[in-house]
């Protein structure tokens, strides 16, 4: 699959996720098979002022590209600024942010709030193309609300100014995370627009991105929550959309992957913050196992590095030598307040 030329194989895309998506997750998740990583949103707002915290979203690396940066806000020449910026710190893709129900972003006039506005989401999107040269792309909803459902309509509308690819998470604003995903809404896009369209929502196994695919005939599908503490899920769904069966992912692999998560986080992100980030990550990734409870008890406490790699490895400590424990399927983080 490409989106303009940035080759995208497997079709399978790793979600934005703020707070969740920072280097060491993305290499995780393009090392067990994602096609495509994107990062936290970002603020064009807090990259006008030169925000230091920012920048350090910012932060990438050639062994996770192909890149999607996502970037959020109102003001066509701001965002258009930003993504400029956001491309020369090495983003493949700019993705603009139109689904956010998020409360400060929604005062921001950005994300879900531009789906009531859509000249004002098409004059954005007309001056990023304009101001890049890599593929801008867009992540929508279904609308403000299922009156409101505007995402054909708008989609026409970005892809006649330059959008490459839509994304779109098969809930309305109002939805949050209510409700199943309308999957019946992607397949409505597919045949709207020319361009790719990424299926997004309810995607927690290899078995779901293939029915998806089936089901929509979208070009590719983006998992977000399914990949918290599960970055294996990109392994089985390529295994899965190639015809093979979806491999098992042993529980060890698993704490494997959580304690080197915890180190490079720590690395990254300095210990204090660091562990912080890893706290309740740490716990998806404990889903299902022996041990899980007192584990999820202990690593929401840890304050070091040695505190919450001593967690993982007591849990791993609890399992039979051996154990080819499934990777748990994750459930939906209820109330989650984000796009
Ligand atoms: C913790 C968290 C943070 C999120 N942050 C963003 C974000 O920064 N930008 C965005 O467009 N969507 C964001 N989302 C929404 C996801 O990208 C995705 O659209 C949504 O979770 C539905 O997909 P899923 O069912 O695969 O989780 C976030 C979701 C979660 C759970």
């Amino acid at each position: 699959m490409l989106i303009g030329d940035v080759k995208i194989d497997p079709p399978l895309v790793l979600g934005p996720m703020a707070g969740m998506n920072s280097v060491p997750f993305r290499l995780l998740c393009r090392r067990a098979g994602a096609g495509l990583v994107c990062s936290e949103m970002v603020s064009a707002t807090a990259i006008h002022y030169g925000s230091v915290k920012t920048e350090g979203l910012l932060e990438t690396c050639p062994e996770e590209r192909p890149l999607s940066i996502q970037v959020f806000g109102a003001e066509p020449a701001i965002v258009a600024a930003a993504a400029q910026h956001v491309e020369a710190a090495g983003a493949d893709i700019v993705d603009l942010n139109m689904g956010c129900p998020v409360r400060k972003v929604l005062k921001a006039g950005a994300g879900s709030m531009l789906m009531k506005d859509p000249d004002l989401a098409v004059a954005i999107a007309a001056a990023t193309v304009k101001a890049v040269r890599v593929p801008v792309t867009a992540k929508i909803r279904i609308g403000w609300s299922r009156q409101d459902a505007s995402y054909v309509e708008l989609s026409r509308r970005l892809v006649d100014v330059g959008v490459a690819a839509i994304a779109l998470h098969a809930r309305t604003a109002g939805q949050g995370y209510r409700g199943a995903a309308d999957w019946g809404t992607i397949a409505r896009l597919v045949e709207a627009v020319p361009v790719p369209v990424i299926g997004n929502g309810d995607v927690f196994t290899a078995e779901d991105a293939v029915r998806m695919m089936g089901e929509t005939g979208c070009a590719a599908v983006m998992i977000a929550r399914g990949a918290l503490g599960n970055p294996f899920i990109f392994a089985q769904a390529a295994d899965a959309l190639a015809g093979r069966p979806p491999r098992a992912i042993p529980a060890r692999w698993r704490l494997a992957a959580a304690l080197w998560h915890v180190q490079a986080s720590v690395l990254h992100h300095g210990e204090y913050l660091g562990v912080r980030r890893m706290r309740a990550m740490s716990c998806w990734y404990s889903r299902g196992l022996p041990g899980a409870a007192a584990f999820r008890r202990d690593a929401c406490r840890a304050e070091t590095l040695s505190d919450l790699a001593g967690c993982i490895l007591a849990l791993a400590r609890n399992l039979p030598h051996n154990a080819a424990v499934e990777a748990p399927v994750s459930a939906p983080l209820e109330d989650t307040p984000f796009a």
